[in-house]
């Protein structure tokens, strides 16, 4: 099937392209880019010399004559958004969410590629699991799954997992999210042996002695609604002990959902140092706070790490600014309603995040003017991508038509409506957030398209 995506703002930094152009597209991939000289976006850097040639390389006249044109005037398009931390629940959990209900989420979003975290139902702990999950998420073909492997047998932290087995499976890293590693010598192991495989160890950084049965940030607003408080130093204390670990192994560590301010200053301090860390942050610990968390004890607003202060939240944004963040992720975390739907204390932490994400960061990041749309590339394709050590994804002749389509001009009502995930705990819930994905195109097929998933 050929289509010709017209008049886009199409951005990608990869191949030094921010331009308006024509996406022509042919069997699954991308066969020219042919930039418009005279659109109001040309700019510095894109190949516009190259356009007609590309025009004449395809055969627009002939062959080109009889396809699909979409109209995207006004519309950004990006490389498929990646999602490095992803839940969903599949096997053992499926009243939760599963991997068609996920992967539809996914590509509504606008992502074309995730990896899921392995604390489902049972843990993803040995090659078998990450070959299912590979496999189901090829049969339901909505989005590309690369799964994370567990680091700990069972999650329990006492034994490493099959890491070897599940490296030559296809597990991008390993991860006992959920929960810290709070054994140094096991972590100190881990990190040794993923190196063989050059995979990261994805770190829950949470010290249990020192968070206790905390479920809000420590502080004033722990306080003035009487939960316990889980403090900064619960995070803290973790990051330090497993940088210090990187640079005794000489591993590779990736923090996920980073959410402290001195957090983010311990990631700076190690990367000045040259050490192999990298770090994640959430749309929620990034535009929400503790001060959201009311009387009303909102249970879609626990999540672990808890909602932060806003200083906190401001050292992340900075962080993301200046390149110490590498990573956006969602850490999309479904819950049914009935499990939320208990007091703040009992809930579960988590919450959905697929589908709002480049909403939540046009609204907070883009449109404000601390980010571009090429370092939004870099966040949600390029690094988490380059982490993994998956094949780049890029707008380029020969590439793969794996694409973002951003309606600035929309906006994302967050409601059960518009939710394709089977759970609903969203953070933003009740919000209109800024702009809309507009569509979502894994290998020249439209997964999602003006409100509708393909399947
Ligand atoms: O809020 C969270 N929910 N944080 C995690 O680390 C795990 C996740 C989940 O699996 O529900």
């Amino acid at each position: 099937m050929r289509k010709i995506l017209q008049g886009a703002r199409v951005v990608d930094p990869q191949v030094g392209l921010d331009a308006v152009a024509d996406i022509y597209v042919r069997d699954g991939r991308i066969v020219a880019i042919v930039v418009d000289v005279d659109g109001p976006a040309n700019a510095e850097g894109s190949d516009a010399a190259g356009a007609s040639d590309a025009a004449d390389a395809v055969g627009v006249v002939g062959e080109w004559a009889e396809v699909e044109r979409v109209d995207l005037r006004g519309k950004v398009v990006l490389p498929g958004l990646f999602d490095m931390h992803v839940h969903f629940r599949e096997p053992g959990q499926e009243h939760k969410e599963d991997i068609l209900t996920g992967s539809r989420a996914a590509a509504r979003g606008g992502f074309t590629g995730v990896a899921t975290m392995a604390n489902t139902t049972p843990v993803v702990d040995n090659g078998k699991l990450i070959e299912r999950q590979i496999e189901r998420g090829e049969e339901v073909g909505l989005v590309d799954i690369f799964p994370i492997g567990a680091v700990t047998k069972g999650l329990e932290g006492k034994e490493l997992a099959e890491m070897g087995e599940m490296a030559e499976a296809g597990a991008v890293a390993f991860s006992d999210d959920g929960h810290g590693i709070q054994h140094g010598g096991l972590m100190r192991l881990a990190l040794d042996y993923a190196k063989v495989w050059d995979r990261p160890i994805i770190t829950h950084s949470q010290d249990d002695a020192v968070v206790g049965s905390g479920v809000v940030n420590e502080g004033v607003v722990s306080t003035r609604l009487g939960l316990a408080g889980w403090p900064a130093q619960g995070e803290v204390v973790q990051i330090l002990r497993d940088v210090e670990l990187v640079r005794l192994t000489g591993g590779r560590m990736h923090v996920a959902h980073i959410s402290t301010a001195p957090g983010v200053e311990v990631v700076r301090e190690a990367k000045a140092a040259g050490l192999d860390v990298t770090a994640e942050a959430t749309p929620h610990h990034l535009f929400l706070t503790e001060d959201d968390i009311t009387t009303e004890y909102e249970t879609y607003l626990k999540v672990n790490p808890p909602l932060r202060a806003h200083a906190d939240a401001e050292a992340l944004a900075q962080a993301v600014v200046d390149g110490t963040i590498d990573v956006i992720a969602t850490d999309h975390a479904p819950h049914a309603a009935h499990e939320k739907d208990l007091e703040f204390e009992n809930a579960p932490f988590g919450m959905i995040g697929l589908e709002t994400s480049l909403p939540a960061v046009f609204t907070g990041l883009v449109q404000p003017g601390r980010i571009g749309w090429d370092r939004v590339v870099e966040l949600m394709v390029a690094r988490p991508r380059e982490i993994l050590r998956l094949a780049p994804q890029k707008i380029e002749a020969g590439a793969e038509a794996n694409l973002c389509v951003f309606d600035p001009e929309g906006t994302t009502p967050v409601d059960r409506e518009h939710l394709a995930s089977k759970s609903a705990n969203s953070g933003f819930w009740g919000r209109v957030l800024h702009g809309e994905v507009w569509g979502t195109m894994l290998r020249g097929e439209f997964t999602y398209r003006e409100g509708a998933v393909a399947k």
